[in-house]
């Protein structure tokens, strides 16, 4: 299994990180190949709405960082998008990203039975942390990001949320986050 992992916060070792980094190791453990990116690494532009994918190419036809980026993700059996809630939403860094999915879906898209030009059953795998302690707060991000995802041939997708978590010493105190982490990698690897 091919599996591509996009860590979305700038914090490299903060608490959206630290779940993905569990969930890939296990995943490797079982066999997985994993290729990560840390977005905010990268330098890239968000969707220029140019049209050009739905109009003269299959892909997206910016060149940037992201462009191997969503080659992978093409190719890939799993996405792992691990993201801090900002502002009730993902960071802005894996937003992005996720508007250059544009090109994913065909001209047609509004209306197509198919809507992508992806290959293969894909599964996507998102991995929220809020400082918020309310479960119900934010809780409308994974079914939003789920349902587009869907329609790009993202038939299955989990999540791992972890709210009440400010700082990445927080998690400290959440072992059973980490067993959640692992549990999930063996269901959806092994
Ligand atoms: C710019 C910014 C916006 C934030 N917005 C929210 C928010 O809307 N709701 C919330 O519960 N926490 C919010 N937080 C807290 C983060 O979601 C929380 O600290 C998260 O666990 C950070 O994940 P990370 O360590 O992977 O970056 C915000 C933090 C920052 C820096």
């Amino acid at each position: 299994m091919n599996i591509v992992c996009l860590y979305g916060s700038p914090r490299v070792k903060g608490n959206s990180a630290t779940i993905a980094k569990k969930f890939c190791e296990t995943a490797i453990e079982k066999g997985a190949t994993v290729e990560s990116w840390v977005l905010n690494k990268l330098s890239f532009r968000g969707c220029q709405a140019c049209y050009a994918c739905k109009e003269k190419s299959d892909k997206c036809v910016l060149e940037d960082d992201l462009t191997p980026v969503l080659e992978a993700v093409r190719k890939c059996d799993m996405l792992v998008l691990a993201s801090p809630v900002y502002y009730g939403d993902v960071s802005s860094q894996l937003k992005a990203f996720i508007d250059r999915n544009f090109s994913f879906l065909v001209p047609d898209y509004a209306t197509a039975q198919k809507r992508h030009r992806l290959e293969g059953d894909k599964t996507l795998v998102m991995i929220l942390t809020q400082g918020s302690p309310d479960q119900d707060a934010f809780k409308d991000i994974f079914p939003k990001y789920a349902m587009f995802y869907q329609w790009m041939g993202f038939e299955k997708s989990e999540l791992i949320r972890v709210c009440g978590v400010m700082e990445p010493r927080h998690l400290n105190k959440r072992p059973e986050v980490f067993k959640e982490a692992e549990a999930l990698a063996e269901k959806l690897v092994g």
